[in-house]
């Protein structure tokens, strides 16, 4: 349930819009008929054709299924020694996506040193003088080299923080505004496109929000405020050879949203193949191989790695063109094997336009009296097994210090952005188990109110967003293994009450210390001092991009990169490269008999939503 709605038309979402109105009935019972009529017309298409792997009931357990090989096979055994080079039998399982996924031995990190000569002889875009004139004609170009050195230059406020910004035609990103109508199946995403991507303001009726600054943002908005964000940025260049790195303003998100329903894959990739088509003619490619440029997409990574060519497979497969593994992609939930895509901050409701309205709202935050030890808001799973959700409410609802906000029947407050803010502004701890996929909105919501998250799998929020949490996560938050609840039941209400008040005190103010770094701003202003998860990113971003183009020059290729090991990387400190055996290696590995702590684990989210979403619209 949790992610597949575009527009938050899902209990679970704590994010729909204000307003309810009549129409959405119609128009679901509409889209329900059309949809039911689709499937049964899919059934009929696959069972006549013979398939026997229509993927639409998948076996958790099944491993041999070719959906299942993504997290099933590749990741079965996480090597203790590393390297290790694997999946030699897995190779012809599927088609090209997953040879390409399956095949390379262990990834290069950096360039090759071989590549060196090639990249060389990219023509320097602009200035003729890239290198300097010279100064050692023994020494190896590089086309960066330019920008590298406006890092130095410590006269220029924006030395090395210059972005460069694609200007993409109209048809990647402008255009989808135009036909916001069709942005989704589910939800007219016309009004949450408004106010440059932060939707509808909320009024401040019940005194829950702030007066201003507050808005009904639809949690796949991420593509149009980060862009409309980044027409803010201080440091934009129109001169792409002294960039530190180079945007992609293509509204990736939007684009397979409008598609993810009923539509061929050959219409599902259309714009991603378009894009990769125009970005590799573009001078500023070769500098790189693209590997300067990153783009944005406000939806999960699942929905950009359809790892087959069959209809029945889920999604784009833009991650997984050879230009998008140059790419950097900053989704909202991105994959732990895979090196290409980087997690942001869902939006939340709150959008400030400048520094003291966070500073208010963080003040509010600190001194409000919260009267629930815990709480939860959200739907269960009762068609997976290995959910801990219906534990979860059943612990909340027995539970006298816990407040439960149930999403899955009728009108449900859970729908409502002053419901739930109310209730996690009056709790201790917020329960942030994983829904289809390992992440959740909720979780920047309940930290916007200050409430202390309580995670279940590290896939969550730990090895997500390393950019912008701080990586000893306990000093903001509990850790509960799912297996604690899903095989010894345990009591959350007893290991909560353990934390000394003390304690939670001060995590608290770390988390309240979060905010300003987790929520995105006004694009349309622009806050004093403070950096929001837009400017986080951006450095982030600059960081890597500037990491590797050192890395070149000084010809470090770290080639015992493992990219199916990426999250553990995301997970070391600065200057290390070593990765080993991890304490959660059992959250990301999928033993053979189905019985590891992942085996629903995100190669799933996307099937099990296409079902959540049936089911959530049969519900009404
Ligand atoms: C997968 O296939 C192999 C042989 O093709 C078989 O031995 C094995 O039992 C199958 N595994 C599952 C889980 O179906
Ligand atoms: C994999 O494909 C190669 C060539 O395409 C073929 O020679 C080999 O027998 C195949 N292996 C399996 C296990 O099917
Ligand atoms: C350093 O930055 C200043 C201010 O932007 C600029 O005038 C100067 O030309 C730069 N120097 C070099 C060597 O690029
Ligand atoms: C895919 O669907 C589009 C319409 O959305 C249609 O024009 C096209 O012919 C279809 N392609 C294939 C290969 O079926
Ligand atoms: C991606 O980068 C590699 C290594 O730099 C390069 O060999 C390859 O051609 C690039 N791919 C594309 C599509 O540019
Ligand atoms: C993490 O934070 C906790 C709480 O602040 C602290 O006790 C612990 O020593 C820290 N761990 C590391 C490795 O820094
Ligand atoms: C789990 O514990 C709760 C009390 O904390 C209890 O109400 C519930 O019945 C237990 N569930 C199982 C499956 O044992």
């Amino acid at each position: 349930m949790r992610r597949r709605p575009v527009g938050g038309a899902l209990p679970d979402q704590t994010e729909k819009g204000a307003s309810k109105n009549q129409n959405s009935r119609l128009c679901c019972l509409a889209s329900l008929s059309a949809f039911f009529w689709f499937l049964l017309l899919y059934f009929h298409f696959v069972v006549l054709a013979g398939h026997t792997n229509t993927n639409t009931h998948p076996n958790p357990n099944n491993n041999n299924n070719s959906i299942n090989n993504y997290v099933g096979v590749d990741f079965t055994e996480i090597p203790q020694p590393l390297p290790v080079i694997r999946h030699d039998s897995n190779v012809n399982v599927s088609h090209d996506d997953v040879a390409l996924k399956l095949q390379p031995p262990p990834r290069k990190f950096g360039f090759p040193k071989s590549d060196h000569d090639g990249e060389t002889h990219a023509p320097p875009i602009g200035k003729s003088d890239v290198v300097g004139g010279g100064r050692d004609t023994k020494k190896k170009r590089f086309p960066f080299e330019r920008a590298l050195r406006a890092s130095e230059n410590k006269s220029d406020p924006c030395g090395g923080r210059y972005i460069y910004v694609h200007d993409l035609p109209s048809r990647f990103n402008e255009d989808m505004l135009k036909e916001c109508k069709s942005l989704s199946l589910w939800t007219n995403m016309c009004k949450f496109t408004a106010n440059a991507g932060l939707g509808p303001p909320l009024e401040n009726v019940e005194g829950v929000f702030s007066d201003m600054g507050w808005y009904a943002t639809n949690q796949f908005a991420v593509d149009v405020i980060f862009s409309n964000r980044m027409k803010q940025y201080e440091c934009l260049t129109k001169d792409s050879s002294v960039a530190a790195a180079i945007f992609v303003p293509f509204y990736a998100g939007f684009d397979i949203a409008r598609y993810l329903w009923g539509y061929n894959i050959s219409r599902r990739d259309a714009a991603s193949l378009d894009l990769v088509d125009w970005l590799m003619k573009r001078p500023e490619w070769s500098i790189m191989n693209g590997k300067d440029h990153f783009l944005v997409a406000g939806r999960i990574t699942w929905d950009f790695r359809r790892l087959s060519e069959e209809e029945s497979d889920w999604g784009n497969k833009l991650l997984f063109l050879p230009a998008a593994k140059n790419m950097s992609m900053l989704v909202v939930e991105s994959s732990p094997w895979n090196a290409n895509d980087f997690g942001i901050p869902y939006p939340t409701y709150f959008h400030p336009a400048k520094d003291a309205d966070v500073f208010k709202w963080q003040d509010r935050m600190r001194a409000l009296e919260r009267k629930w030890l815990f709480s939860f808001a959200g739907a269960p799973r009762p068609g997976n097994s290995k959910s801990i959700r219906g534990q979860l409410i059943d612990q909340c609802r027995s539970s006298k210090v816990c407040k439960l906000l149930e999403c899955d029947f009728g009108e449900s407050k859970c729908h409502s952005p002053s419901s739930i803010m109310q209730m996690f502004q009056s709790s201790l701890f917020c329960l942030q188990p994983q829904g289809d996929s390992y992440t959740r909105r909720s979780a920047f919501d309940s930290m916007l109110a200050g409430c202390i998250p309580v995670f279940f799998h590290p896939g969550s929020a730990y090895t997500q967003y390393t950019w912008h949490l701080p990586k000893n996560y306990t000093k903001y938050s509990v850790f509960i293994p799912e297996d604690d609840i899903r095989k010894r039941n345990i009591s959350i209400e007893e290991r909560l009450r353990q934390i000394p008040p003390e304690q939670v005190k001060i995590m608290r103010e770390e988390v309240i210390s979060l905010i300003p770094r987790l929520v995105y701003a006004d694009p349309r202003s622009k806050l004093e001092t403070l950096k929001d998860a837009f400017d986080v990113s951006v450095q982030a971003i600059i960081d890597k991009v500037t990491n590797l183009r050192k890395d070149i020059i000084e010809g470090r290729t770290h080639d015992d990169f493992i990219e199916e090991n990426s999250w553990k990387y995301a997970l070391l400190d600065e200057g290390k490269h070593e990765v080993g055996p991890h304490e959660w290696d059992p959250f990301f590995s999928k033993p053979k008999d189905g019985s590891g702590d992942s085996s629903d684990s995100s190669a799933e989210a996307a099937k099990n939503s296409w079902k959540n979403e049936q089911r959530s619209h049969s519900r009404k």
